[in-house]
C-alpha cells in the first residue's frame, strides 16, 4: 500500500512534530509491563519515519523523553535509555538508506554519557543526509529551552555584543534549540490527551493540532498519512481573514 492518491504532494507540511503517548497504556491493555509498551513503540517510529521519508516530509521531530520523564521509576527511565542507545545503534544503517539526517533538541549533558556518545555518532555519521532531518527531543522541555535562550540573549548584552533593541522574534528563534529547522505546521498527538506537555510552545504558535486516540505502539505510517490529509483540508489564516488567504 503506497500513499493515497488523494494527499496533495504539493501542499505538504514541511515539518511535522509528534507527541508519542500511551505506550504505558497499550502495555497496561495487554497485561505487561510499560517497558514492553516502549519497546513496540519503537516499531512505530520506524514505520513513522520511513512514511515520513515516503511521502517526502522534510522534518520530522519526536518527543522522545521529556525532563519532566526523569521523575518516572528508575527502572523505567534505565529501560528508556537502554531502549535508545540500542535504536539508535540498530537503525543508523536504515537512517542512511532512508537518507534520514539525526538531529537532537535537549539536555544531551543529562543523558548518560553512553546514551549522550552514540547519539553524537549517529549525529555524526548521518549529517550529510538530505532526504529528511529526524530531530529527537530528548531530556527536552520547552520552558527549560526559551530559560536556556533568554540566559544567552542575556549573557550577550552582559558581554557587550547585543543591544537589547536588536532583540526579535528572529534573534530569539535563533538561541532556541531549533535554530534553523523551519516551525512545525503539523503537530501530532497520541493516546487522545489533549494537551501540549511542554513541547515546543514558542514554535508550535501558528501549527495545525492534531489529536488521535490510537495509542503510540498501535501508530503507523497510515495514520500518518490520515493526519496530513486532516491537515490538507485546513485553512491557515495566520491571523488574516478568509478571504485575505484565498
Ligand atoms: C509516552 O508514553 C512515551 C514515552 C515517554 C517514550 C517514547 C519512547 C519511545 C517510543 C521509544 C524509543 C524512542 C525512540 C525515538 C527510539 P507513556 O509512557 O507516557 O504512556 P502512558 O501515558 O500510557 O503512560
Amino acid at each position: 500500500m503506497g500513499i493515497p492518491a488523494t494527499i496533495d504532494l504539493n501542499n505538504l507540511p514541511q515539518h511535522v512534530a509528534i507527541i508519542m503517548d500511551g505506550n504505558g497504556r497499550w502495555a497496561k491493555e495487554k497485561g505487561k509491563l510499560r517497558v514492553f509498551g516502549h519497546q513496540n513503540g519503537v516499531l512505530a517510529v520506524r514505520d513513522t519515519v520511513e512514511g515520513a521519508v515516503e511521502l517526502g516530509i522534510p522534518y520530522l521531530t519526536l518527543y522522545a523523553f521529556s525532563t519532566e520523564n526523569w521523575n518516572r521509576p528508575k527502572h523505567e527511565v534505565n529501560a528508556l535509555m537502554e531502549l535508545l542507545v540500542s535504536t539508535i545503534t540498530k537503525e543508523t544503517k536504515t537512517l542512511m538508506e532512508n537518507g534520514v539526517r539525526l538531529n537532537t533538541i535537549g539536555d544531551l549533558n543529562s543523558l548518560p554519557k553512553s546514551c549522550d556518545r552514540q547519539l553524537r555518532e549517529a549525529m555524526e555519521k548521518t549529517k550529510d543526509n538530505k532526504r529528511c532531518t529526524l530531530t529527537l527531543a530528548l531530556s527536552y522541555s520547552s520552558r527549560w529551552e526559551i530559560t536556556e535562550a533568554v540566559k544567552s540573549i542575556a549573557a550577550s548584552v552582559k558581554a557587550g555584543d547585543l543591544n537589547p533593541e536588536e532583540i526579535n522574534e528572529n534573534l530569539f528563534a535563533d538561541r532556541l534549540n531549533t535554530a534553523g529547522l523551519p516551525d512545525p505546521e503539523l503537530m501530532i498527538r497520541t493516546s487522545g490527551e489533549l494537551r501540549i506537555s511542554n513541547f515546543l510552545l514558542w514554535q508550535l504558535a501558528y501549527t495545525e493540532l492534531f489529536f488521535t486516540p490510537k495509542l503510540w505502539p498501535d501508530f503507523r505510517r497510515t495514520d500518518l498519512f490520515d493526519a496530513v490529509l486532516d491537515y490538507q483540508k485546513r485553512e491557515r489564516r495566520f491571523g488574516m481573514t478568509s478571504e485575505q488567504v484565498k
